[in-house]
């Protein structure tokens, strides 16, 4: 089975990611880590030099490079689900979980994590602030269709495992686990 753990930059799906497959033996993978190991080079220059529309082909072609049948959680790219009917991909090929936050606190989060990615590089926090609740309002459309969507603030990866393998079908109550 493979899990893609969806939501906004600064939603931590990383590090949710990684406990949800240490606690059960599963493999972990971060799309962008994917990305970057195919192009050998950082998300941050695959945008200035080559562009979104660029990086966004390489996305849903390792996106669909994942081997089915691996038991493996992937933490997404916060657009990945927006593209290329990834969405819809990824709702065929496996489950899919929204990680979710609020635009406050997750401009709280990414205050100090801007250099890295480069949606936000070179904002002020009050453009942040402002371009993170335009996109996050946009971006809901897709993350909505999510298989399962869960409180990011109030979620426990080991319990989320749980369900996911105990306890289909889901349900798609927010804050539920
Ligand atoms: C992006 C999010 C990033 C990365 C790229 C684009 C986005 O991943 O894929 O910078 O469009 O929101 P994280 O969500 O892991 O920061």
């Amino acid at each position: 089975m493979i899990v893609y753990l969806i939501g906004f930059m600064g939603s931590g799906k990383s590090t949710f990611g990684r406990r949800m497959a240490s606690r059960s033996g599963w493999k972990f993978e971060d799309l962008d880590s994917l990305i970057e190991n195919v192009e050998g080079r950082p998300v941050r220059d695959i945008f200035k030099e080559s562009g979104e529309d660029y990086f966004r082909e390489v996305e849903a072609t390792a996106l669909r490079n994942i081997p089915e049948g691996d038991n493996i959680v992937i933490a997404c790219g916060g657009g990945t689900p927006c593209y290329k009917d990834n969405m819809a991909f990824m709702n065929r090929a496996g489950v899919t979980v929204y990680l979710k936050h609020d635009a406050a606190t997750l401009t709280g989060r990414l205050t100090n994590a801007r250099k890295v990615r480069p949606l936000l590089e070179g904002m002020d926090r009050g453009e942040m602030g402002k371009y993170i609740n335009t996109k996050l309002a946009e971006r809901e459309e897709w993350y909505n269709k999510a298989q399962l969507i869960i409180d990011g603030l109030k979620a426990d990866p080991g319990k989320l495992m749980d369900i996911l393998l105990f306890r289909p079908p889901y349900d798609n109550e927010p804050g539920q686990y």
